[in-house]
């Protein structure tokens, strides 16, 4: 079927050619390919987890839980898909992973200011990470924003402190811990992988490396929705 002239067709829609002009998939080895290439997917899936974090905070605020609970429903499912990209890293060799690891230099994901972006957002604030090298001050002024904005955490908290519908509130609390047992299964994934090919060295961002990433695994970005369980 041809597209009619108002419907523009599937690859406009998308901006495939500008997509895949920027995407990492132009170079000749094929594992750095399939390691950068996995990074700018993860980047794209922070994005989006980050637009569906302001639409649950706005529906808090509007005291509609049902709302808050459908828009954080993808989020568990989208992180457990990024868990399956750590899968595919995975079947790099040891050979292949120290030829990329030496050209990154000190470049990491730990520069991921949309990482962090998520993390801000939701309530979990530790503002050290403003320091870490490598971000561009465009970078490090979004994250000085998300410090100004009122977190998912204190939307919830404020949402349930008004009294609630009680199913709307029990559904917004179950799919809030979803995403961050989520969050958590990928940080304990990222460990591992790390432990499979750093074994007990340095990051390239110069931290423990996997030991950080371990440490890093507890921490849970709506810390207070948790301490309502205990
Ligand atoms: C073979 C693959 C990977 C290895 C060995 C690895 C290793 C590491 C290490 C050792 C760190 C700690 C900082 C440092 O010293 O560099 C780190 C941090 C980080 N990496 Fe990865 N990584 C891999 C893939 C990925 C991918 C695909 C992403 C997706 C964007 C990612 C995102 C991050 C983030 C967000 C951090 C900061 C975590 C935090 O501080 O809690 N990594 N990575």
């Amino acid at each position: 079927m041809n597209a009619t002239p108002e419907a523009p067709p599937y690859g406009r829609i998308l901006r495939l050619e500008e997509l895949l002009e920027a995407a990492c998939v132009h170079e000749d080895d094929v594992e750095r390919v399939l390691f950068l290439a996995t990074h700018q997917c993860c980047e794209i899936s922070f994005a989006v987890a980050l637009r569906h974090l302001e639409d649950v905070r706005a529906a808090l605020d509007a005291g509609d839980g049902f709302l808050a609970a459908r828009r954080a429903a993808p989020l568990p499912h989208v992180f457990r898909t990024l868990v399956g990209q750590f899968d595919a890293l995975a079947t790099l060799t040891p050979a292949a992973f120290d030829v990329i690891r030496t050209a990154l230099g000190e470049a990491s994901g730990f520069q991921s200011a949309q990482f962090r972006e998520i993390e801000y957002l939701c309530g979990l604030r530790d503002t050290r990470f403003l320091n870490t090298a490598g971000f561009s001050p465009t970078e490090r002024q979004r994250l000085r924003a998300r410090l100004e904005e009122r977190s998912v955490q204190e939307a919830y908290h404020d949402y349930t402190a008004g009294g609630p519908d009680r199913e709307a509130a029990d559904a917004v609390r179950r799919t809030l811990l979803d995403f961050d047992e989520a969050m958590a299964m990928w940080r304990a994934r990222h460990a591992v992988l790390a432990e499979r090919f750093l074994g007990g060295s340095t990051g390239t961002a110069g931290s423990d490396g996997a030991s950080y990433l371990w440490t890093a695994a507890r921490r849970r970005v709506l810390p207070e929705v948790w301490a309502e369980l205990a």
